[in-house]
């Protein structure tokens, strides 16, 4: 399977994996359907950025959601029943609190289950569930840079907490600010800047909810290089769960699609934050964060220096920027699969652009 961003899409290509909208669950198009021109208005119209299609280039190559469609949906209703239930400025029950442990502890044992670190997908996200998919990518991210780091299962379940639960500020700001699909006003962006102290006073008040926590919570927006809010904290006064949460925020927020731009890809985000080190991010956290991120994820189709193009087959933790690849020839004769890791005669070869940067694929690749 390819992975291919909504504008290459043609009637008569065929689903690879099939598309779920979250907010029932059921598949939207289910995998080995012919797209039609309905079902590709369909995909524009909830904003999805792009699905997985067969090709014989790369009908070996399976690529499978990370987090399983059944428990997104899951941790999806949970807090959707938990944030219903929340009644605007008061502190939180000691019922919802263990709710929010319990949500965490769940979506850690499902992680924890996992063998693959890497994560090497581009999931497919819709609009509508925004805020609550965004909630359980950044405790997922968190999550994984904790297990690069060698955090133990209690910490791990703090940085799922924290990652969860990090903008439960926003309960209590105005949808209007929340949901206005224009640029802010400098007042509308202050009001904004008010939900990490305005989650801490919702949750302080109880014992069940870590310190370690409510600091992570406090500091997600805080910038390496004291530039962050709400109080400007630099380098390593900002507590370390804070650090982590806030690379795990930045790359899901890039790597979704809003109202007024296009989701990036992984290589976009991540050649973004490698930039970033020791300004927005601190550095160790970034290497630990940049081992569990495939740049070019399986299925991707990339374009070479030498004017080829390719098919992403494999990523390694070691070389995030130069995976295993198989070139799309003209003809597929044979597969001719290249590690740009270690191939010497490809030492010098590069990847120069993705499929966004393409304008129109050889029909070949579908037929
Ligand atoms: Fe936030």
């Amino acid at each position: 399977m390819i992975y291919l961003p909504l504008q290459h899409l043609q009637p008569g290509m065929v689903l690879a994996r099939s598309v779920y909208y979250h907010p029932t669950c059921l598949p939207l198009i289910v995998a080995g359907q012919q797209l039609s021109p309905a079902m590709i208005r369909k995909l524009t119209e909830l904003n999805i950025c792009g699905v997985y299609i067969e090709s014989k280039f790369a009908s070996d190559i399976e690529v499978k959601e990370f987090i399983d469609p059944k428990v997104k949906q899951q941790v999806t209703n949970d807090l959707r029943t938990l944030y219903s239930g929340y009644i605007h400025n008061v502190p939180l029950s000691s019922f919802t609190i263990d709710s929010m442990r319990n949500i965490a502890e769940n979506l850690l044992n499902y992680i924890a289950s996992k063998e693959e670190f890497l994560l090497n997908i581009i999931d497919i996200k819709d609009y509508d569930t925004y805020t609550y998919s965004h909630s359980i990518y950044v405790g997922t991210l968190s999550v994984l840079i904790g297990m690069q780091l060698n955090y133990s299962q209690n910490l791990l379940l703090q940085l799922a907490m924290a990652g969860l639960f990090h903008d439960i500020g926003k309960l209590d700001i105005s949808l209007d600010i929340i949901n206005k699909k224009g640029p802010l006003t400098p007042e509308e962006f202050n009001e904004i800047k008010t939900h990490p102290k305005k989650a801490v006073s919702r949750l302080e008040f109880s014992q069940k909810i870590p310190n370690i926590v409510l600091s992570a919570i406090e500091s997600h927006h805080e910038k390496y290089n004291g530039t962050g809010y709400p109080y400007g904290l630099k380098g390593d006064n900002i507590p370390i769960y804070g650090r982590i949460l806030a690379l795990a925020d930045v790359y899901d927020a890039l790597t979704s699609s809003r109202s007024y731009r296009r989701a990036w890809l992984p290589n976009e985000a991540v050649e973004y934050m490698m930039g970033c080190g020791g300004t927005h991010f601190d550095h160790d956290i970034l290497k630990a964060f940049l081992k569990i991120i495939a740049a070019y994820p399986v299925g991707t189709i990339v374009q070479l220096s030498n004017g080829s193009l390719a098919v992403v087959i494999q990523n390694s933790q070691e070389h995030i920027l130069r995976p295993v690849i198989r070139l799309l020839t003209p003809d597929h004769l044979a597969n001719t699969d290249v590690n740009l890791a270690t191939d010497r005669t490809y030492f010098n070869v590069t990847i120069t652009g993705t499929i966004t940067d393409i304008e129109e694929l050889p029909s070949t690749i579908f037929e």
